[in-house]
């Protein structure tokens, strides 16, 4: 593909040494840039990192006494050019670049369908003007990308901000917010085989090279496949050692994998909902071709068919909710029918955000560029609004979604949630204790569960809220510090309980001694707490 990057394994190799040398990493570019150009950089504000790096390669023009050449200036600031080259889109000197990647060199970005080389502007140096030297543009975005381990680079379409017009419809989209909250909502479990669908530039493919023993990576996109191919070569290049096999497939949803079976699925799908409608733009990054919601609910009803038992599948969708319905009888439909269509699967939906149609429709009016009040956002607009009248939706939720296959013929679980403020960062491992936890709830009974010394989180603290002067609290609220943030709140029987959960004593003996000396029933004591006791199981609150 002419307008993708270009995988040989040997310029790949070179291009790594070079990046890793320029220190042209996560770290070496916060450092280079500085906290507020950084964060500047991540709410999309080009400017101060363009300020920060105004000198970067560049031949100073004013200084009549500094002799020095471009190539040094470059060297001593290789991470300055490379930020100002494939970060920020903007040309840099031939020199300069050969300076900043010295064994891969111009030629070999050139090769690597990294960059192309133009004509240039002439300059001054030590009082006397200069030839033009030739400049060299980006042809595509590149930037540093990691985890905790793991020093990548991720490939992607220049962004709208440096072609400086409308996106290609077949645009590759780069990280983004969608990409980092599945990456952090993704159990990091060891598994046998794993699938990315709709890999676009590969970073969720990247971050399963850390536990998965083989890849499959699928997309609709032919370029977005060569992007995600380029960043996992980069990826295996010498410097990081192997990565497990990696297999990309071209089609639709689960067409390229129907019949193999994997132990985790994760997607970011193309789940915005946008209106078929001729006037608007389509991106494929985020659009999937159907109307309404109907690619996340095909994804819902068809996944299993990949799950191998005890797999698991992760994705993020957006969901509408008809007038008169809730987000949760929307939920209960897809289930039913998924259950119905094939093998039934545990669900835990966590809705993390709720819409309005005019809301939603400013959202994604603006990520197709329009500017609010120009005729083609209004157009935007109105066709948004009329597609979800059409549909008499009222709200549009997103969420993040954890499916599993149970292992045995057991029933399956639901749990539907609502979690609208800050989360555990990373969130997989409180996913994966949350699956675990409901998983063993359903295989037990309530006598299982009593007959457990559960103990209270060390992240649960306790408030009491109370009238000034009051002896006793009128509140008590339970808050958990980490995973979903929950905050319950506890009546008299449950903050008893919580109060004595330390790990020593049964929960039925514990229940029994406070039915005791609050001279109840132990029998009434026991229904009316065990419902509480499971729900803070499942969330963690009781480990
Ligand atoms: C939102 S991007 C996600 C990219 C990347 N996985 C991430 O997490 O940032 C969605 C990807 O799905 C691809 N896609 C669109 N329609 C598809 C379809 N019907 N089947 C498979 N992939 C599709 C797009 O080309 C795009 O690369």
């Amino acid at each position: 593909m002419s307008d993708t990057p270009v995988v040989d394994e040997d310029l790949v190799a070179l291009l790594r040494a070079d990046l890793t040398a320029a220190r042209f990493t996560v770290h070496g570019v916060a450092d280079r840039l500085g906290p507020v150009a950084s964060a500047a950089l991540h709410r999309e504000q080009p400017l101060p990192a363009l300020l920060a790096t105004e000198r970067s390669g560049t031949r100073d023009t004013s200084d009549t006494s500094d002799t020095s050449d471009t190539a040094d200036t470059a060297a001593d600031d290789a991470c300055g050019v490379l930020i100002r080259l494939f970060t920020l889109g903007r040309p840099v000197p031939a020199s300069a670049l050969a300076s900043a990647l010295p064994t891969l060199g111009v030629e070999g970005a050139v090769a690597l369908g990294l960059v192309r080389v133009g004509g240039g502007r002439a300059g001054v140096a030590a009082g006397r003007s200069t030839p033009p030297e030739r400049e060299v543009a980006a042809t595509c975005d590149l930037r540093p990308y990691g985890d905790d381990a793991h020093d990548w680079w991720v490939a992607s379409d220049l962004s709208e901000l440096v072609v400086g017009g409308p996106l290609r419809r077949d645009h590759v989209l780069g990280i983004g917010g969608a990409s980092t909250t599945l990456a952090s909502w993704t159990v990091r479990r060891p598994v046998e085989r794993a699938l990315d669908l709709g890999t676009g530039c590969g970073v969720q493919a990247l971050h399963l090279t850390g536990h998965a023993r083989a890849i499959v990576a699928t997309d609709i996109s032919e370029r977005a496949l060569a992007y995600a191919a380029f960043n996992v070569a980069l990826a295996a290049s010498e410097h990081s050692g192997a990565v497990p096999p990696f297999e990309l497939l071209a089609g639709d949803l689960l067409d390229p994998v129907a019949g193999q079976r994997f132990s985790l699925v994760v997607s970011n799908p193309p789940f915005v909902i946008t209106p078929r409608d001729e006037a608007l733009p389509l991106y494929e990054y985020r659009d999937g071709g159907r109307a309404g919601d109907a690619l996340v609910r095909s994804l819902v009803r068809q996944v299993g068919t990949v799950l191998e038992p005890g797999g698991i599948a992760q994705f993020l969708g957006n969901w509408e909710v008809p007038a008169g319905r809730t987000w949760r009888d929307v939920w209960g439909d897809w289930l039913e029918e998924q259950a119905r269509d094939g093998i039934a699967l545990d669900a835990w939906v966590v809705q993390r955000e709720s819409q309005d149609p005019a809301e939603y429709a400013e959202l994604w009016a603006r990520d197709g560029g329009a500017l609010p009040g120009s005729e083609a956002h209004s157009q935007m607009y109105a066709a948004w609004l009329r597609d979800f009248a059409s549909r008499d939706v009222e709200r549009v939720g997103f969420g993040v979604v954890t499916l599993q296959r149970p292992a045995t013929d057991r029933p399956t679980w639901r749990s539907l949630d609502e979690a609208h403020g800050p989360v555990s960062a990373p969130m997989g491992p409180a996913i994966d204790a949350g699956l675990r936890a409901r998983t063993w709830l359903a295989e037990h009974s309530d006598d299982d569960v009593l007959d457990v010394a559960w103990s209270c989180a060390p992240d649960v603290t306790e408030e009491r809220h109370g009238r000034p002067g009051a002896e006793d609290p009128s509140v008590i609220l339970v808050r958990q510090g980490g995973g979903l943030g929950r905050v319950v709140r506890a009546g008299t029987l449950l903050a008893a309980y919580l109060g004595v959960a330390d790990g020593e004593l049964t929960a039925r003996a514990a229940l029994d001694a406070i039915a005791e000396v609050l001279a109840l029933e132990p029998e009434q004591v026991r229904a009316e707490t065990l419902p509480q006791l499971r729900d803070l199981v499942a969330d963690g609150l009781l480990v």
